[in-house]
């Protein structure tokens, strides 16, 4: 994928063509298409989803998957946020005393307008969109997550990226009166993520600033976290006050605190076993104790739209 300028036509003939190749039409687009074709044909429209509207005019879209969204107690209940604790329902009891208001994100490094951005400013011009994503954690469980966000690429085009910027690096808040788990010294916080530029840029990367018609709930990275669906989860970061543009692969949490069991690049991979557990396959949260496991997909299930941001690369040495 190629860095372009907003005003660049090839932009979005490239989105265009990644779409039509996907060939995953949000299903809710299809409905509403096939309910303006059904209304014209005097057909029943499909009115339960038709009839949903979505937050702050975000629209649906054609990378969203076609697959049942978990339910809200699903997606919130259940989460990895270590500066809130270490396990899966810290972050639901504790992240309620994150302050997420006034939320100010430094933007700088190689870029044309760095600065100091309140929320505000960051949201200023761009398009939410309706994203159901496949999400997969490195642990091995995965879910449906129907995000709002705006492609990180926007964002980045608007503050102006410098020709020598190679990757994006990114840092969590770090507040410890208002964080019980940053006491621990599990990882050295801040908890810091990274992308090449590249990856940045794809259409599919986005900042979530919701889930279902509401704004993100603290424990899932409020107000702003990364998304990038391709990749396990560890590399979504929550509640972003920092995004660097540099020159050098930056500092990835995960990667400098275990580097022989996460690497930098942590596309999802049913080929590639972590250290201590098989990738093959994933628990979809909600499937019930007894329920099977799901085999993994490579990519998540993204390749068609990404395979090719790693041609010729070695997956297994990159993992
Ligand atoms: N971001 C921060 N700041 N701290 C974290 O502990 N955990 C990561 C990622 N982002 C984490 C983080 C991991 S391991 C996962 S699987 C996802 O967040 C979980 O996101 P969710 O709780 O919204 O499902």
């Amino acid at each position: 994928m190629r860095r372009t300028k907003p005003t660049d036509p090839t932009w979005s003939d490239v989105l265009q063509q990644r779409r039509e190749a996907s060939g995953r039409m949000h299903r809710r687009a299809m409905l509403a298409g096939a309910g303006a074709m059904a209304a014209g044909l005097g057909l029943a429209r499909p009115a339960p989803l038709m009839a949903r509207s979505l937050p702050n005019g975000a629209r649906p879209s054609a990378f969203s998957t076609s697959e049942d969204p978990n339910s809200w107690e699903e997606i919130t209940t259940y989460n990895n946020f270590y500066e809130f604790g270490l396990d899966k329902s810290d972050p639901a009891r504790n992240a309620h005393r994150m302050t997420i208001d006034p939320w100010a994100v430094v933007i700088d490094g190689l870029v044309d307008r760095p600065g100091t951005y309140d929320l505000a400013d960051i949201l200023h011009g761009q398009q939410l969109e309706e994203r159901i994503y496949r999400f997969r954690c490195v642990e091995g469980w995965s879910r449906i997550v129907p995000w709002i966000g705006f492609e990180l690429a926007g964002l980045l085009n608007r503050i102006g990226v410098q020709p020598s910027a190679r990757y994006v690096a990114f840092e969590t808040l770090l507040r410890p009166e208002e964080m019980p788990g940053v006491n621990r010294r599990v990882i050295d916080w801040p908890y810091r993520e990274g992308l090449r530029l590249d990856e940045a840029m794809h259409p599919l990367t986005i900042m979530a600033t919701g889930i279902l018609d509401q704004d993100l709930p603290n424990q899932n990275g409020a107000p702003l976290r990364l998304v990038v669906p391709w990749k396990y989860g560890f590399k979504s970061i929550k509640s972003i006050v920092r995004i660097t543009l540099t020159e050098d692969q930056p500092h990835a949490t995960w990667e400098a605190t275990q580097p022989r069991e996460y690497g930098f690049y942590a596309n999802v991979n049913p080929d590639v076993d972590h250290p201590r557990w098989s990738q093959a396959t994933e628990r979809r949260i909600g499937d019930g104790l007894f329920a099977r496991r799901r085999p993994t997909l490579m990519f998540n299930g993204y390749g068609e739209e990404v395979a090719d941001l790693y041609a010729g690369m070695d997956l297994r040495r990159h993992f």
